[in-house]
């Protein structure tokens, strides 16, 4: 697989590996086993570029992926590319599927959880280190300093935000340059399409997550009944409900249809748009099955022309498609 840069000069391959699904918001947990089967398929596969945050996890033990990763990405660390994220919690008295958050970008939280992520990862540093949501309490010049302390430090080389806005990128930037924003964005999700014109002038990378629409655009998932409850929240998103499947219906015929053209298959027709969009996005799909995670590494050798993204982009403008899951609810403090 080919590399991409992510700001200035972070090497990491075209597709990552969201690591997030084999602990968390999609029901059943992977095994130390499974995980490593996985990983070892995506390094096979020229995956380089792995993520996770401090708080995907379960009720029981909620650092579970960044301590699972810390097993099965050993053998492999000085190899790769490695990011976590720290700055929320969730509300832990909400009873909802997805339990809202509670962002908190102090300096001092940011510089505790670093410890506990180096612990977790058995590693003295990470590669990127992304504050996980914009904490509108704190001003982000005091956030950034924060980054750049742990970066004299050498506990981390790069930073990043997740979910920014123009304004909040332009103002960390200054205080320490970013690498990458991670922001959602699928062919059902393009508001940060809006973002490219400041990416490029300041070259950051946009890391795409939920690049599949949770997983609806991989034509995969046919009935509500199919998600585990409590713990998948796929059960409680938009585009997953009997009604959000039924409004997705003749999107996802088109997405089998323009995938058959060229003899791939709808996830990997989703993931190479993104990567023919422009050099610095990096999708992280995320899957705990061996097969799936092949399939979605592979779509990196899938070229879509400028016109095919184009006519592309032009259905996905007219296309009836439901809500897509837009995150849990950020809690005000
Ligand atoms: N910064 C943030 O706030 C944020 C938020 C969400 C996610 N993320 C990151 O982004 C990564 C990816 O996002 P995501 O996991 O939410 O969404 P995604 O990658 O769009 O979709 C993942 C879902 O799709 C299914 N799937 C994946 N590949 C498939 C395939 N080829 N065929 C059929 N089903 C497939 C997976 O199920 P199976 O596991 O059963 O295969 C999983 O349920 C996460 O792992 C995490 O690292 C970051």
């Amino acid at each position: 697989m080919k590399i991409r840069i992510l700001g200035r000069d972070l090497e990491v391959s075209e597709i990552g590996f969201g690591c997030m699904g084999m602990s968390h918001a999609y029901g059943t947990v992977s095994t130390q086993k499974e995980a490593e089967e996985l990983i070892e398929k995506a390094i096979d596969e020229g995956c380089t570029f792995f993520d996770t945050a401090e708080i995907y996890g379960t009720t029981e033990d909620p650092h579970h992926n960044e301590k699972l990763l810390g097993e099965v990405l050993r053998p492999y660390r000085n190899k790769i590319v490695l990011a976590s994220k720290c700055g929320i919690r969730f509300d832990e008295t909400a009873t909802t599927v997805n339990k809202p958050l509670i962002p908190d970008g102090r300096p001092e939280t940011i510089k505790a959880s670093i410890e506990g992520s180096l612990m977790r990862l058995n590693t003295d540093h990470l590669d990127l280190y992304y504050i996980h949501r914009i904490d509108m309490t704190v001003p982000i010049e005091e956030t950034a300093g924060a980054m750049k302390e742990l970066m004299e430090q050498g506990k981390i080389t790069h930073w990043g935000l997740s979910e920014a806005s123009e304004e909040i990128i332009r103002r960390a930037h200054k205080v320490c340059p970013v690498t990458a924003i991670q922001n959602r964005y699928s062919m059902m999700y393009r508001d940060y399409e809006k973002l490219f014109p400041v990416l490029e002038e300041l070259k950051i990378g946009f890391v795409a997550f939920s690049p599949l629409a949770n997983g609806l655009l991989t034509a995969a998932y046919h009935s509500h009944g199919e998600f585990e409850k409590p713990g998948d929240y796929r059960s409680a998103m938009p585009q997953f409900t009997e009604e959000g499947l039924k409004e997705n219906n003749e999107f996802m015929s088109w997405m089998k249809v323009i995938a058959e053209e060229k003899n791939v298959t709808p996830a990997q027709i989703s993931l190479a748009w993104m990567l023919a969009k422009k050099p610095y996005i990096v999708p992280i799909p995320g899957t705990r099955k061996v097969n799936r995670l092949e399939e979605n590494m592979e779509s990196a050798d899938i070229k879509l022309t400028q016109d095919e993204v184009k006519s592309i982009d032009e259905m996905l403008a007219h296309m009836p498609m439901s809500q897509v899951f837009g995150g849990s609810k950020i809690q005000k403090k």
